[in-house]
């Protein structure tokens, strides 16, 4: 099984991909979160430079729905010596979708064929898609899935959920199996793998999955796609987990703290990334009352603080 880091704008950067690499490991592949400016921003280009990724395997992806916008970012990321970039075609943020573009380009499927046609004429590298099944209703997926079938996908990688249903409810498990029957290219199936067990149902519905992208349960437990390998390490002791994660946890900030100017944008950053850090605690009124101490930091100092004494009395879940 190959087991994919998920990109998560705002948290996936470089410096969580590298720290990530470092410490836990496990996945063969990493995914930039979505680069959406012609010119590549300052900050998305710091997130594709080669020597900000190096001994990362990694693909970058792209948000458009101009083919010439795609092309032009497609060969700066060729210079990078890249060898394959994936397109958005799941992000239902409204900020995006309302511009027709992530998961928006799925209500346009004449638009999506034409531009699918003209990247996969002009681009130099292989391209493959990360999806959703459509807008509002399963019944587009078969339509979505006739155009992908047109064309060579270095792979597509599926989170069988509409864009009306965010990150919510259970995913359309059906979806995968219909892409199964239908397409030849590589599959990837994406959505709430979060553990052995649901790993486990999903092979058991999909034998034939041989990829899983991971995005949130890996930031809850940074250690799972390490620990999903078959015949892995067994599992860290509590004490030597909680060493892992501070370890991981503190080249990020110290890597922020370097790049950022002034306390509050690493602070935002790192907030985020208790957001879903802190729910890979055993629950309790002292870890809420600390996390709460940590989302109200406002100085750096203030923070470690906080985090110093998180680290030292909480537990790990499993
Ligand atoms: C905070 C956040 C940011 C995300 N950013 C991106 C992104 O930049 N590109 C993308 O393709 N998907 C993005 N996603 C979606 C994830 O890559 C993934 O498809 C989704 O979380 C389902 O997988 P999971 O259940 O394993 O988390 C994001 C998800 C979250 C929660």
């Amino acid at each position: 099984m190959n087991y994919y880091l998920a990109p998560m704008e705002g948290i996936t950067t470089y410096l969580f991909r590298n720290a990530f690499h470092r410490h836990f490991g496990g996945a063969c592949k990493y995914f930039t979160p979505f680069l959406s400016n012609r010119g590549l921003s300052s900050r998305e280009r710091n997130d594709v430079l080669p020597e900000h990724n190096t001994d990362i395997p990694l693909i970058p992806q792209i948000l458009t729905n101009r083919s010439e916008e795609f092309l032009a970012v497609a060969k700066r990321l060729a210079d990078y010596g890249y060898r394959t970039v994936n397109l958005n075609l799941g992000c239902p943020s409204p900020t995006v979708t309302s511009r027709k573009r992530g998961s928006g380009f799925l209500e346009d499927p004449e638009e999506l064929d034409r531009f699918l046609d003209d990247i996969y004429t002009g681009c130099p590298l292989k391209i493959s898609l990360k999806t959703r099944i459509g807008i509002a209703d399963p019944a587009e997926w078969e339509r979505l899935l006739s155009v992908y079938q047109k064309y060579p996908l270095e792979e597509l990688i599926i989170h069988p959920r509409l864009q009306k249903e965010g990150y919510r409810g259970v995913p359309h498990y059906e979806a995968y199996g219909m892409a199964e029957e239908r397409l030849s290219v590589p599959l990837c199936y994406n959505g709430d793998i979060v553990s052995a067990a649901s790993r486990d149902m999903l092979l058991r519905k999909f034998p034939k999955v041989s990829a899983i992208m991971i995005g949130r349960g890996a930031l809850k437990n940074p250690d799972l796609i390490r620990s999903l390998q078959a015949g892995c390490k067994p599992a860290p002791s509590r004490g030597e987990m909680l060493k892992k994660l501070r370890a991981f946890h503190d080249e990020i900030l110290e890597g922020y703290c370097e790049i950022m100017s002034g306390d509050q944008p690493t602070l935002f950053k790192m907030k985020d990334l208790w957001t879903y850090l802190g729910t890979g605690f055993e629950p309790s009124d002292s870890s809420d009352k600390l996390l709460k101490k940590i989302r109200k930091a406002n100085r750096i100092a203030d923070y470690r603080n906080a985090v110093t004494e998180f680290f030292e009395t909480q537990t790990p879940v499993g």
